[in-house]
């Protein structure tokens, strides 16, 4: 637990810069249009209800919007205020919203309250051995048979992962976004025990293109929220697919899922719309 603690920490403080340059980045980081698309329409499958109140981890502006859009009452949770409050300032919709300050796998709230829990990466910002926790947390806070909507980055089955040049190349080519060089240029440096890739090697390697002037600043700006990080250690987890579905199927009967289609690593961030088991 103490590992977790600290590897959460420093995802805070990565967090931060990311909050402040929020508007400039692309997805997968950020959600793309395809991805708000696919929330809101699993969220327009429990529309009909009484008032909905919707649990939001993290401070993804674009889920909050979404979700006062529709008149729900709106808890989010983050371990960052400061992020908290930078993002509030690149939302559309002005309603009220109940902040609260705690780490996912530990949410200061009483049993069976939320009728629906949306979080955008949030387990890829876990480690693996954490997500059972994380999904008992978040079956706990939920009505029963409530709903978890959430994207999840999968460790593709095929070998997809192509060196550094490859993928610069493929970049410069225009088949894919920046965005998903940098998530690509990362699977370059997995761990297939822990699961985990840490980002600061791919965010070095950017830093060394962009002083080789290969990126230009405008381009650079897409991505410097991390590149400019520095060497401090950025853990994203990708389980594969078969062994996240068992466990989200121990807790979650999955009702849909879909994948975003304007990014190309949407082909490995599927979107879950679950239903938690009575
Ligand atoms: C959701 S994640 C990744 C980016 C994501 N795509 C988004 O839309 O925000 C970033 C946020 O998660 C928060 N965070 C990371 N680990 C956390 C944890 N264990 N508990 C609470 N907040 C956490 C960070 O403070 C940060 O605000």
């Amino acid at each position: 637990m103490e590992k977790i603690t600290k590897v959460t920490k420093d995802s805070v403080k990565q967090a931060d810069k990311i909050a402040k340059v929020w508007k400039n980045l692309v997805a997968p980081i950020r959600p793309s249009k395809d991805d708000i698309k696919i929330y809101q329409k699993f969220v327009n499958k429990i529309k009909n209800k009484k008032k909905i109140k919707a649990l939001i981890l993290g401070s993804t502006p674009e889920l909050r919007d979404l979700a006062l859009k529709d008149q729900f009452e709106v808890i989010f949770v983050d371990l960052s205020k400061e992020i908290a409050n930078t993002m509030k300032k690149l939302m559309k919709q002005k309603g009220k919203e109940r902040f609260i300050r705690a780490n996912w796998l530990n949410i200061p709230l009483e049993d069976s309250q939320i009728d629906i829990c949306m979080g955008d990466d949030v387990f890829t910002m876990v480690d693996w051995n954490q997500w059972e926790k994380l999904l008992q947390e978040i079956k706990r806070l939920l009505i029963p048979e409530g709903h978890l909507l959430t994207k999840v980055f999968i460790y593709p089955k095929k070998n997809i992962i192509k060196t550094p040049d490859k993928l610069y190349q493929d970049y410069k080519k225009g088949k894919i976004t920046i965005g998903d060089y940098t998530e690509l240029l990362g699977l370059n440096f997995y761990d297939k025990k822990t699961r985990r890739v840490n980002m600061k090697f791919a965010f070095k390697i950017e830093r060394g293109l962009w002083k080789e002037k290969k990126f230009t600043d405008q381009e650079f700006k897409k991505i410097n929220s991390k590149t400019k990080i520095g060497n401090r250690d950025f853990f994203l987890t990708y389980p594969n697919k078969n062994e996240w579905e068992k466990l989200l199927k121990k807790y979650f009967e999955i009702l849909d899922e879909d994948y975003p289609k304007d990014y190309w690593f949407g082909k490995i961030s599927p979107i879950y719309f679950a239903r938690a088991r009575k």
